[in-house]
């Protein structure tokens, strides 16, 4: 992820499978991802798979929309069949094809992830009757990484909820990974009680369940983790440790030093 946004993932994944080694990247030098444009992200995306793929890993899984929705089939080719590449995108639209045929479903990400149409084409292409209404909160990953679940946010998603695009829709998806950390915030200012799609419970179960297909899965020893940024931020070892516990260390690695 482009910064604290791919815990939410990380954690969902470490509580699943706990005996799985996670090395985590954090592009805290580049964020915010969602404002880049596409061969940037592109480009720092497929710099830290080869870091991923140098440290051994299994399976790498980018873990932010805005990077899925732009770099996921770079990242694929490029890695090839060296590891399996997961995004944060395909999960949600199966779930949502389960349980959402024939509602309207709002989304709300970041500008590339919302310029990109992606939810929009995949659901589209299941021609389930899912409707989708998707709106741009370009400021609120910004946000989150600077003040974390805060009340300061609150006065953004005032504005952000009460727009046209997200009006009368049964549920919400939190299409950027940085937005679960303030689900609550979501869910009590949205202008009635939805439901809202967090996705970091669905795609760890995602990578669990590709785990165990290709015969992958750790189901003995202990547990490691590593985390990797490209800058230090004080925001990301706070939220690190908040999310996973006072011990871990956190490794600066500059990608093009
Ligand atoms: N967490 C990321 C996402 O899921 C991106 C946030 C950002 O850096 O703009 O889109």
């Amino acid at each position: 992820d482009s910064g604290i946004g791919g815990l939410t993932v990380a954690h969902a994944i470490v509580t699943l499978l706990p005996k799985e080694n996670i090395v985590y990247f954090g592009d805290t030098a580049h964020l915010p991802y969602g404002e880049k444009s596409t061969a940037a992200i592109q480009a720092y995306a497929v710099k830290i798979a080869h870091l991923l793929l140098e440290k051994n890993c299994k399976l790498i899984l980018i873990a932010c929309n805005s990077a899925s929705a732009a770099a996921f089939d770079l990242v694929k080719e490029y890695i090839g069949t060296k590891a399996i590449v997961m995004n944060v995108i395909d999960p949600v639209v199966s779930f949502l094809q389960q349980h959402y045929a024939q509602k309207h479903v709002g989304l709300i990400g970041t500008r590339q992830t919302v310029n990109s149409n992606i939810f929009r084409k995949k659901i589209e292409k299941l021609d389930l009757g899912v409707r989708v209404s998707s709106y741009a909160t370009n400021l609120l990953a910004s946000a989150i990484e600077e003040f974390g679940n805060h009340r300061v946010i609150d006065s953004l998603l005032d504005v952000y909820l009460a727009h046209p695009d997200l009006e009368n829709i049964d549920a919400l998806v939190l299409a950027c990974t940085h937005y679960p950390i303030i689900k609550n915030r979501i869910a009590a200012l949205y202008k009635k009680p939805i439901d809202i799609i967090d996705p970091s419970d669905i795609v760890a179960a995602a990578v669990k369940k590709t785990l165990e297909k290709n015969h992958l899965l750790n189901n003995s020893g202990t547990s490691d983790k590593h985390f990797f940024i490209s800058d230090y931020t004080d925001s990301f070892a706070h939220n690190a440790r908040l999310f996973f516990g006072e011990e871990i260390q956190l490794e600066r690695h500059p990608l093009w030093d």
